[in-house]
């Protein structure tokens, strides 16, 4: 997810749909792949997240490529107010929402033309399972999936178009040792000796080692591009905004 957008086949269904005068909307923009790599494309991008260092950084990012037409807006989505866009996107946000269906609702209602949510249709705590077993004595619970999203935009009376799309995985470890640190965290062990001694055992059997460095063993990844017109249906039940602070590109 990290890096640019460039070569991502969200961003080439994206394109298909954006034309030259029209708004975006980025819900949970990050640092802003989608928004910059769209920007060019379009009238203005609108670009929201409440973290203030990833709009810093897609501020910054924005200014080195001579971008000048994206607003970035800082705030969770449930609590900002924008003006509706011709196109929303949201990528790799929903599973950490709680309430999906208020956020997908106030997605819906945001959007003229098209909305697009993107998320994995692979759980990551499939490929986390044995380890956690191993460690934990029982399966862990899977986070919600594109189908979860599906289930809650039914609800809203959404029907969504589903795509399955291949994305590398790119996650590389430079040590075993290093794969050990960030699995731990991930399977939420504590940090002993002994733990990290039994994490390297198996993950060194485990892991592919490439030119790159080790990765686990999985060359992609499965995800789900979600694409609706927009229906209305969240209109009535859009969440009461709340102050947010709105900027503009140029001159931050
Ligand atoms: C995994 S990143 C995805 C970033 C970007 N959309 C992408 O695909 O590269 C998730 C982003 O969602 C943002 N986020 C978390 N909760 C949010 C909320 N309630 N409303 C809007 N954005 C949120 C986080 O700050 C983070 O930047």
């Amino acid at each position: 997810m990290a890096g640019t957008a460039a070569g991502d086949p969200l961003l080439s269904r994206l394109r298909g749909v954006v034309r030259g005068g029209d708004t975006v909307l980025d819900v949970g923009c990050g640092p802003g792949r989608f928004a910059l790599a769209l920007a060019p494309e379009a009238a203005k991008v609108v670009a929201v997240d409440p973290s203030p260092v990833m709009l810093s950084l897609l501020r910054r990012q924005a200014r080195r490529d001579g971008v000048d037409n994206v607003e970035t807006v800082t705030g969770r989505w449930q609590d900002v107010h924008v003006e509706a866009a011709d196109v929303a996107l949201c990528s790799y946000v929903l599973p950490l929402i709680e309430d999906a269906g208020d956020f997908l609702a106030k997605l819906d209602a945001s959007c003229r033309r098209q909305a697009f949510v993107y998320l994995s249709a692979f759980s990551t705590d499939a490929l986390f399972d044995p380890f956690w077993r191993r460690f934990h004595g029982a399966a862990r619970n899977p986070a919600p999936t594109y189908l979860d999203a599906m289930a809650v935009l039914d609800e809203l009376g959404v029907s969504a178009r589903v795509e399955i799309v291949e994305l590398p995985v790119r996650s590389r470890f430079t040590s075993v040792a290093a794969a050990a640190r960030d699995y731990r965290q991930n399977l939420l062990l504590a940090d002993t000796a002994e733990v990290r001694k039994e994490l390297r055992s198996l993950l060194a059997p485990w892991l592919v080692r490439t030119d790159d460095g080790l990765r686990p063993p999985l060359q992609t990844t499965p995800a789900a591009i979600l694409r609706w017109k927009p229906t209305g249906a969240g209109r009535q039940s859009l969440p009461s905004p709340r102050s947010a602070r709105h900027r503009a590109v140029a001159g931050s």
